[in-house]
């Protein structure tokens, strides 16, 4: 099987305006030249997503959707539906720490939020992680089970080709905390051998997993260079420009 690109998505959170989302979106744009053999995916506030995706070179970058809601459509004040994302969207977060710890999604959404993806086109990434606590108490695999399991609830082994699962220990994200390699490493066996038990040996080989939390330009090419992370899911240093393209610099000389 040919090398799998890289994915290396932005998460910009609750930062930049539409305005200055669409002038990073232009100056990643030639920051990056020649680096197609790593996807690049940028996630930023849903009202840029609109005018970006007019404006973004798609074959060179593409947008995820920070949140979204289940339902198709209906009397749900302030949120925005997944049928409204389709066709603007390649990607979205689902599950995020932010949307489960301050926000309250529970399992159960996460699992609507995967298959209201699925059935409109665009790819789940799908953030499970362990906070503080349920890691000093050994519990760390038990949540990575749990958020998996009910997360991927009724998808089906043709619909996990179309899932990205992103490993975000809470207690890494924007903390400057982040896990050691061989913490990811430990992780990302567990996700898969959990596909495996799910899917089989192909998917858990196949299935795409991302390592996130405080990861620089600095500690990328470490968490790149573990086996089985397929690419990184980066919050704060993705709002730095040079800073985010040389983390995508690191992902294109790995590739090649
Ligand atoms: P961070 O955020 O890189 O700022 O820790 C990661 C994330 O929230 O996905």
């Amino acid at each position: 099987m040919a090398a799998q690109k890289k994915l290396i998505i932005g998460n910009w959170k609750m930062n930049l305006n539409v305005h200055d989302a669409s002038v990073y979106l232009h100056k990643l744009d030639v920051e990056i030249q020649g680096h197609r053999d790593v996807e690049v995916v940028v996630a930023p506030t849903a009202l840029a997503l609109q005018p970006l995706s007019l404006q973004i070179n798609r074959h060179k970058m593409k947008l995820a959707a920070q949140n979204f809601y289940w339902r198709d459509f209906g009397a749900f004040t302030g949120e925005v539906a997944a049928t409204q994302l389709r066709g603007l969207v390649k990607y979205a977060l689902v599950g995020h720490s932010e949307r489960r710890h301050v926000f309250g999604e529970t399992v159960k959404d996460t699992r609507e939020k995967v298959h209201a993806a699925l059935r409109n086109q665009f790819t789940p990434v799908l953030c499970i992680g362990e906070t503080q606590s349920e890691r000093t108490s050994g519990e760390t695999k038990d949540i990575l089970h749990d958020q998996l399991v009910g997360g991927l609830a009724n998808v089906t082994s043709e619909e996990i080709d179309n899932i990205v699962i992103a490993y975000e220990p809470v207690w890494a994200i924007g903390t400057g905390n982040n896990a050691s390699p061989h913490d990811v490493a430990d992780a990302v066996l567990a996700i898969r051998s959990q596909i495996r038990h799910l899917y089989g040996k192909e998917k858990a080989a196949s299935v795409r997993v991302l390592y996130g939390g405080s990861v620089t330009a600095d500690s990328a090419s470490d968490y790149l260079h573990v086996n089985g992370v397929d690419g990184l899911l980066i919050g704060g240093a993705s709002l730095k420009l040079h800073e985010f393209g040389s983390i995508i610099k690191k992902a294109h000389n790995i590739t090649q």
